[in-house]
C-alpha cells in the first residue's frame, strides 16, 4: 500500500540543569517540581513517518547510534507508540484515523541516560499531531509530548533553554523557552562511558522517588534553587549557574540512591569524571558536571573552553565517545 503522506520531524534531546524526579500524577505525567534544561544540537532524533489510510498498519524501525541499518522495533518499543495513539487522538479531539510506518534514527546512544526518550517522544507527538491533521500552539504541543509518558519530552518542543513549570493541572503543565539557542554560548560535552541500555527505566524510578527519606527536603530546597538558577541564567552568571547545576546533579542522584529499591546509575567511571572536573576547575578550566538517569557525564562549559576540556578527556581510555552539543532549537518538521 502506498503512503498518502510522508513527513520528517527533527527533535533534540535535552539535558536538565534542574531535574524532574517524581510524579504527583503518573497517569498525566505531572511532576512534583519545576525543571530547566537545554536542547542538545548533536543528540537528536530524526523521525520519518509515512501515513496510510489503512489504520491497521502500525510499524516502526529504529537505527541506533553508529549503525548503518535499521532494525525492526521491539514489541515493547512499538507498544509505547501504539498506547500513545488513542491518547493523542483524544487530546486532539480527532475523528479520523491513520496507519503509520515510522523510521527513527538517533545520533547518540539510546536509553543510556542521554534523554533519547525526550527526543523520540517529542518527535512522535509532533508527527501524530500532523497525522490527525491538527495544529497546536507550542504550549499545548508540549503538553501532548508530556502525555507520551516521557515527561522530559515536553521540554524538547520549545527552543534553546527551556523551563517546565510543574503545575497541578494537565493543560497548564507545559514547557516554554526562557532563551533562544544563541542567547548563551555554553556547551554540553557528553562523555560517553557506556552505551549499554540502562537496566531500570525512569518510569519505575519516578514511582519510587518519594520513598527516599530526603525527597521532601529536596522538594523544599528546590524552591530556592529554582529561583537562584533562573536568576543565574538571566544574568548569565556562569559560575553561579554551574555551581548550582553540579550540586543539583549530586542531590538528584542522592535521591535515586536512597529510594527503595535504590537506583545506582553512576559507576566508578562517573565519579572519576566528577573528580576530574573539580581538578580542571582548580587548574583554571571552568566546567561543571551533571548526569541524567545514566552513567554518562555531561560537562557544561563556556564554548571557549571546549578544546582544553576535550583534549584532557581524549586521553582517557574509558571514554568511548565525546559528543559536543551547543544549545539547539526545539522540535521541527523538516520535510
Ligand atoms: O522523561 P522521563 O519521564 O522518562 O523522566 C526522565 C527524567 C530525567 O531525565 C531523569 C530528569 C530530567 O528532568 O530530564
Amino acid at each position: 500500500m502506498k503512503a498518502y503522506k510522508t513527513v520528517t520531524i527533527h527533535s533534540p534531546a535535552n539535558i536538565a540543569f534542574i531535574k524532574y524526579w517524581g510524579q504527583r500524577d503518573p497517569e498525566l505525567v505531572l511532576p512534583f517540581n519545576d525543571s530547566f534544561s537545554m536542547n542538545m544540537s548533536a543528540c537528536t532524533t530524526e523521525l520519518v513517518i509515512e501515513f496510510f489510510t489503512d489504520s491497521s498498519i502500525q510499524q516502526m524501525e529504529i537505527k541506533e547510534f553508529q549503525k548503518d541499518q535499521y532494525r525492526p522495533s521491539t514489541e515493547k518499543e512499538l507498544q509505547k507508540v501504539q498506547t500513545f495513539y488513542p491518547v493523542a487522538k483524544k487530546f486532539l479531539n480527532a475523528e479520523s484515523n491513520f496507519g503509520f510506518s515510522i523510521r527513527s534514527s538517533n545520533s547518540f546512544p539510546l536509553k543510556a541516560g542521554i534523554a533519547s526518550s525526550a527526543s523520540f517522544f517529542s518527535a512522535l507527538a509532533y508527527a501524530f499531531m500532523i497525522g490527525f491533521e491538527k495544529q497546536l500552539p507550542e504550549d499545548q504541543l508540549s503538553v501532548l509530548a508530556r502525555l507520551t509518558g516521557s515527561g522530559s519530552a515536553a521540554r524538547s518542543i520549545p527552543d534553546g533553554f527551556v523551563w517546565w513549570n510543574a503545575r497541578t493541572s494537565s493543560e497548564t503543565s507545559y514547557a516554554y523557552s526562557l532563551g533562544k539557542p544563541e542567547d548563551w554560548d555554553i556547551v554540553d560535552i557528553v562523555l560517553v562511558l557506556n552505551t549499554q541500555e540502562k537496566k531500570v527505566s525512569s518510569q519505575a524510578g519516578h514511582r519510587d522517588a518519594p520513598s527516599s527519606p530526603y525527597f521532601q527536603s529536596r522538594q523544599e530546597q528546590l524552591i530556592t534553587v529554582t529561583a537562584a538558577m533562573k536568576k543565574a541564567f538571566e544574568s548569565r552568571d556562569f559560575t553561579q549557574f554551574g555551581t548550582l547545576l553540579e550540586q543539583e546533579a549530586i542531590h538528584f542522584h542522592s535521591i535515586l540512591m536512597t529510594q527503595t529499591p535504590p537506583l545506582f546509575y553512576w559507576s566508578g567511571k562517573t565519579l572519576d569524571v566528577f573528580r576530574d572536573v573539580v581538578d580542571l576547575r582548580a587548574a583554571g578550566v571552568e566546567c561543571y558536571a551533571t548526569t541524567d538517569a545514566g552513567e554518562n557525564v555531561h560537562i557544561i562549559a563556556k564554548e571557549s573552553m571546549v578544546d582544553q576540556i576535550v583534549s584532557f578527556f581524549n586521553k582517557k581510555a574509558e571514554i568511548e565517545t565525546i559528543i559536543i552539543n551547543k544549545p539547539a532549537p526545539g522540535t521541527r518538521q523538516i520535510s
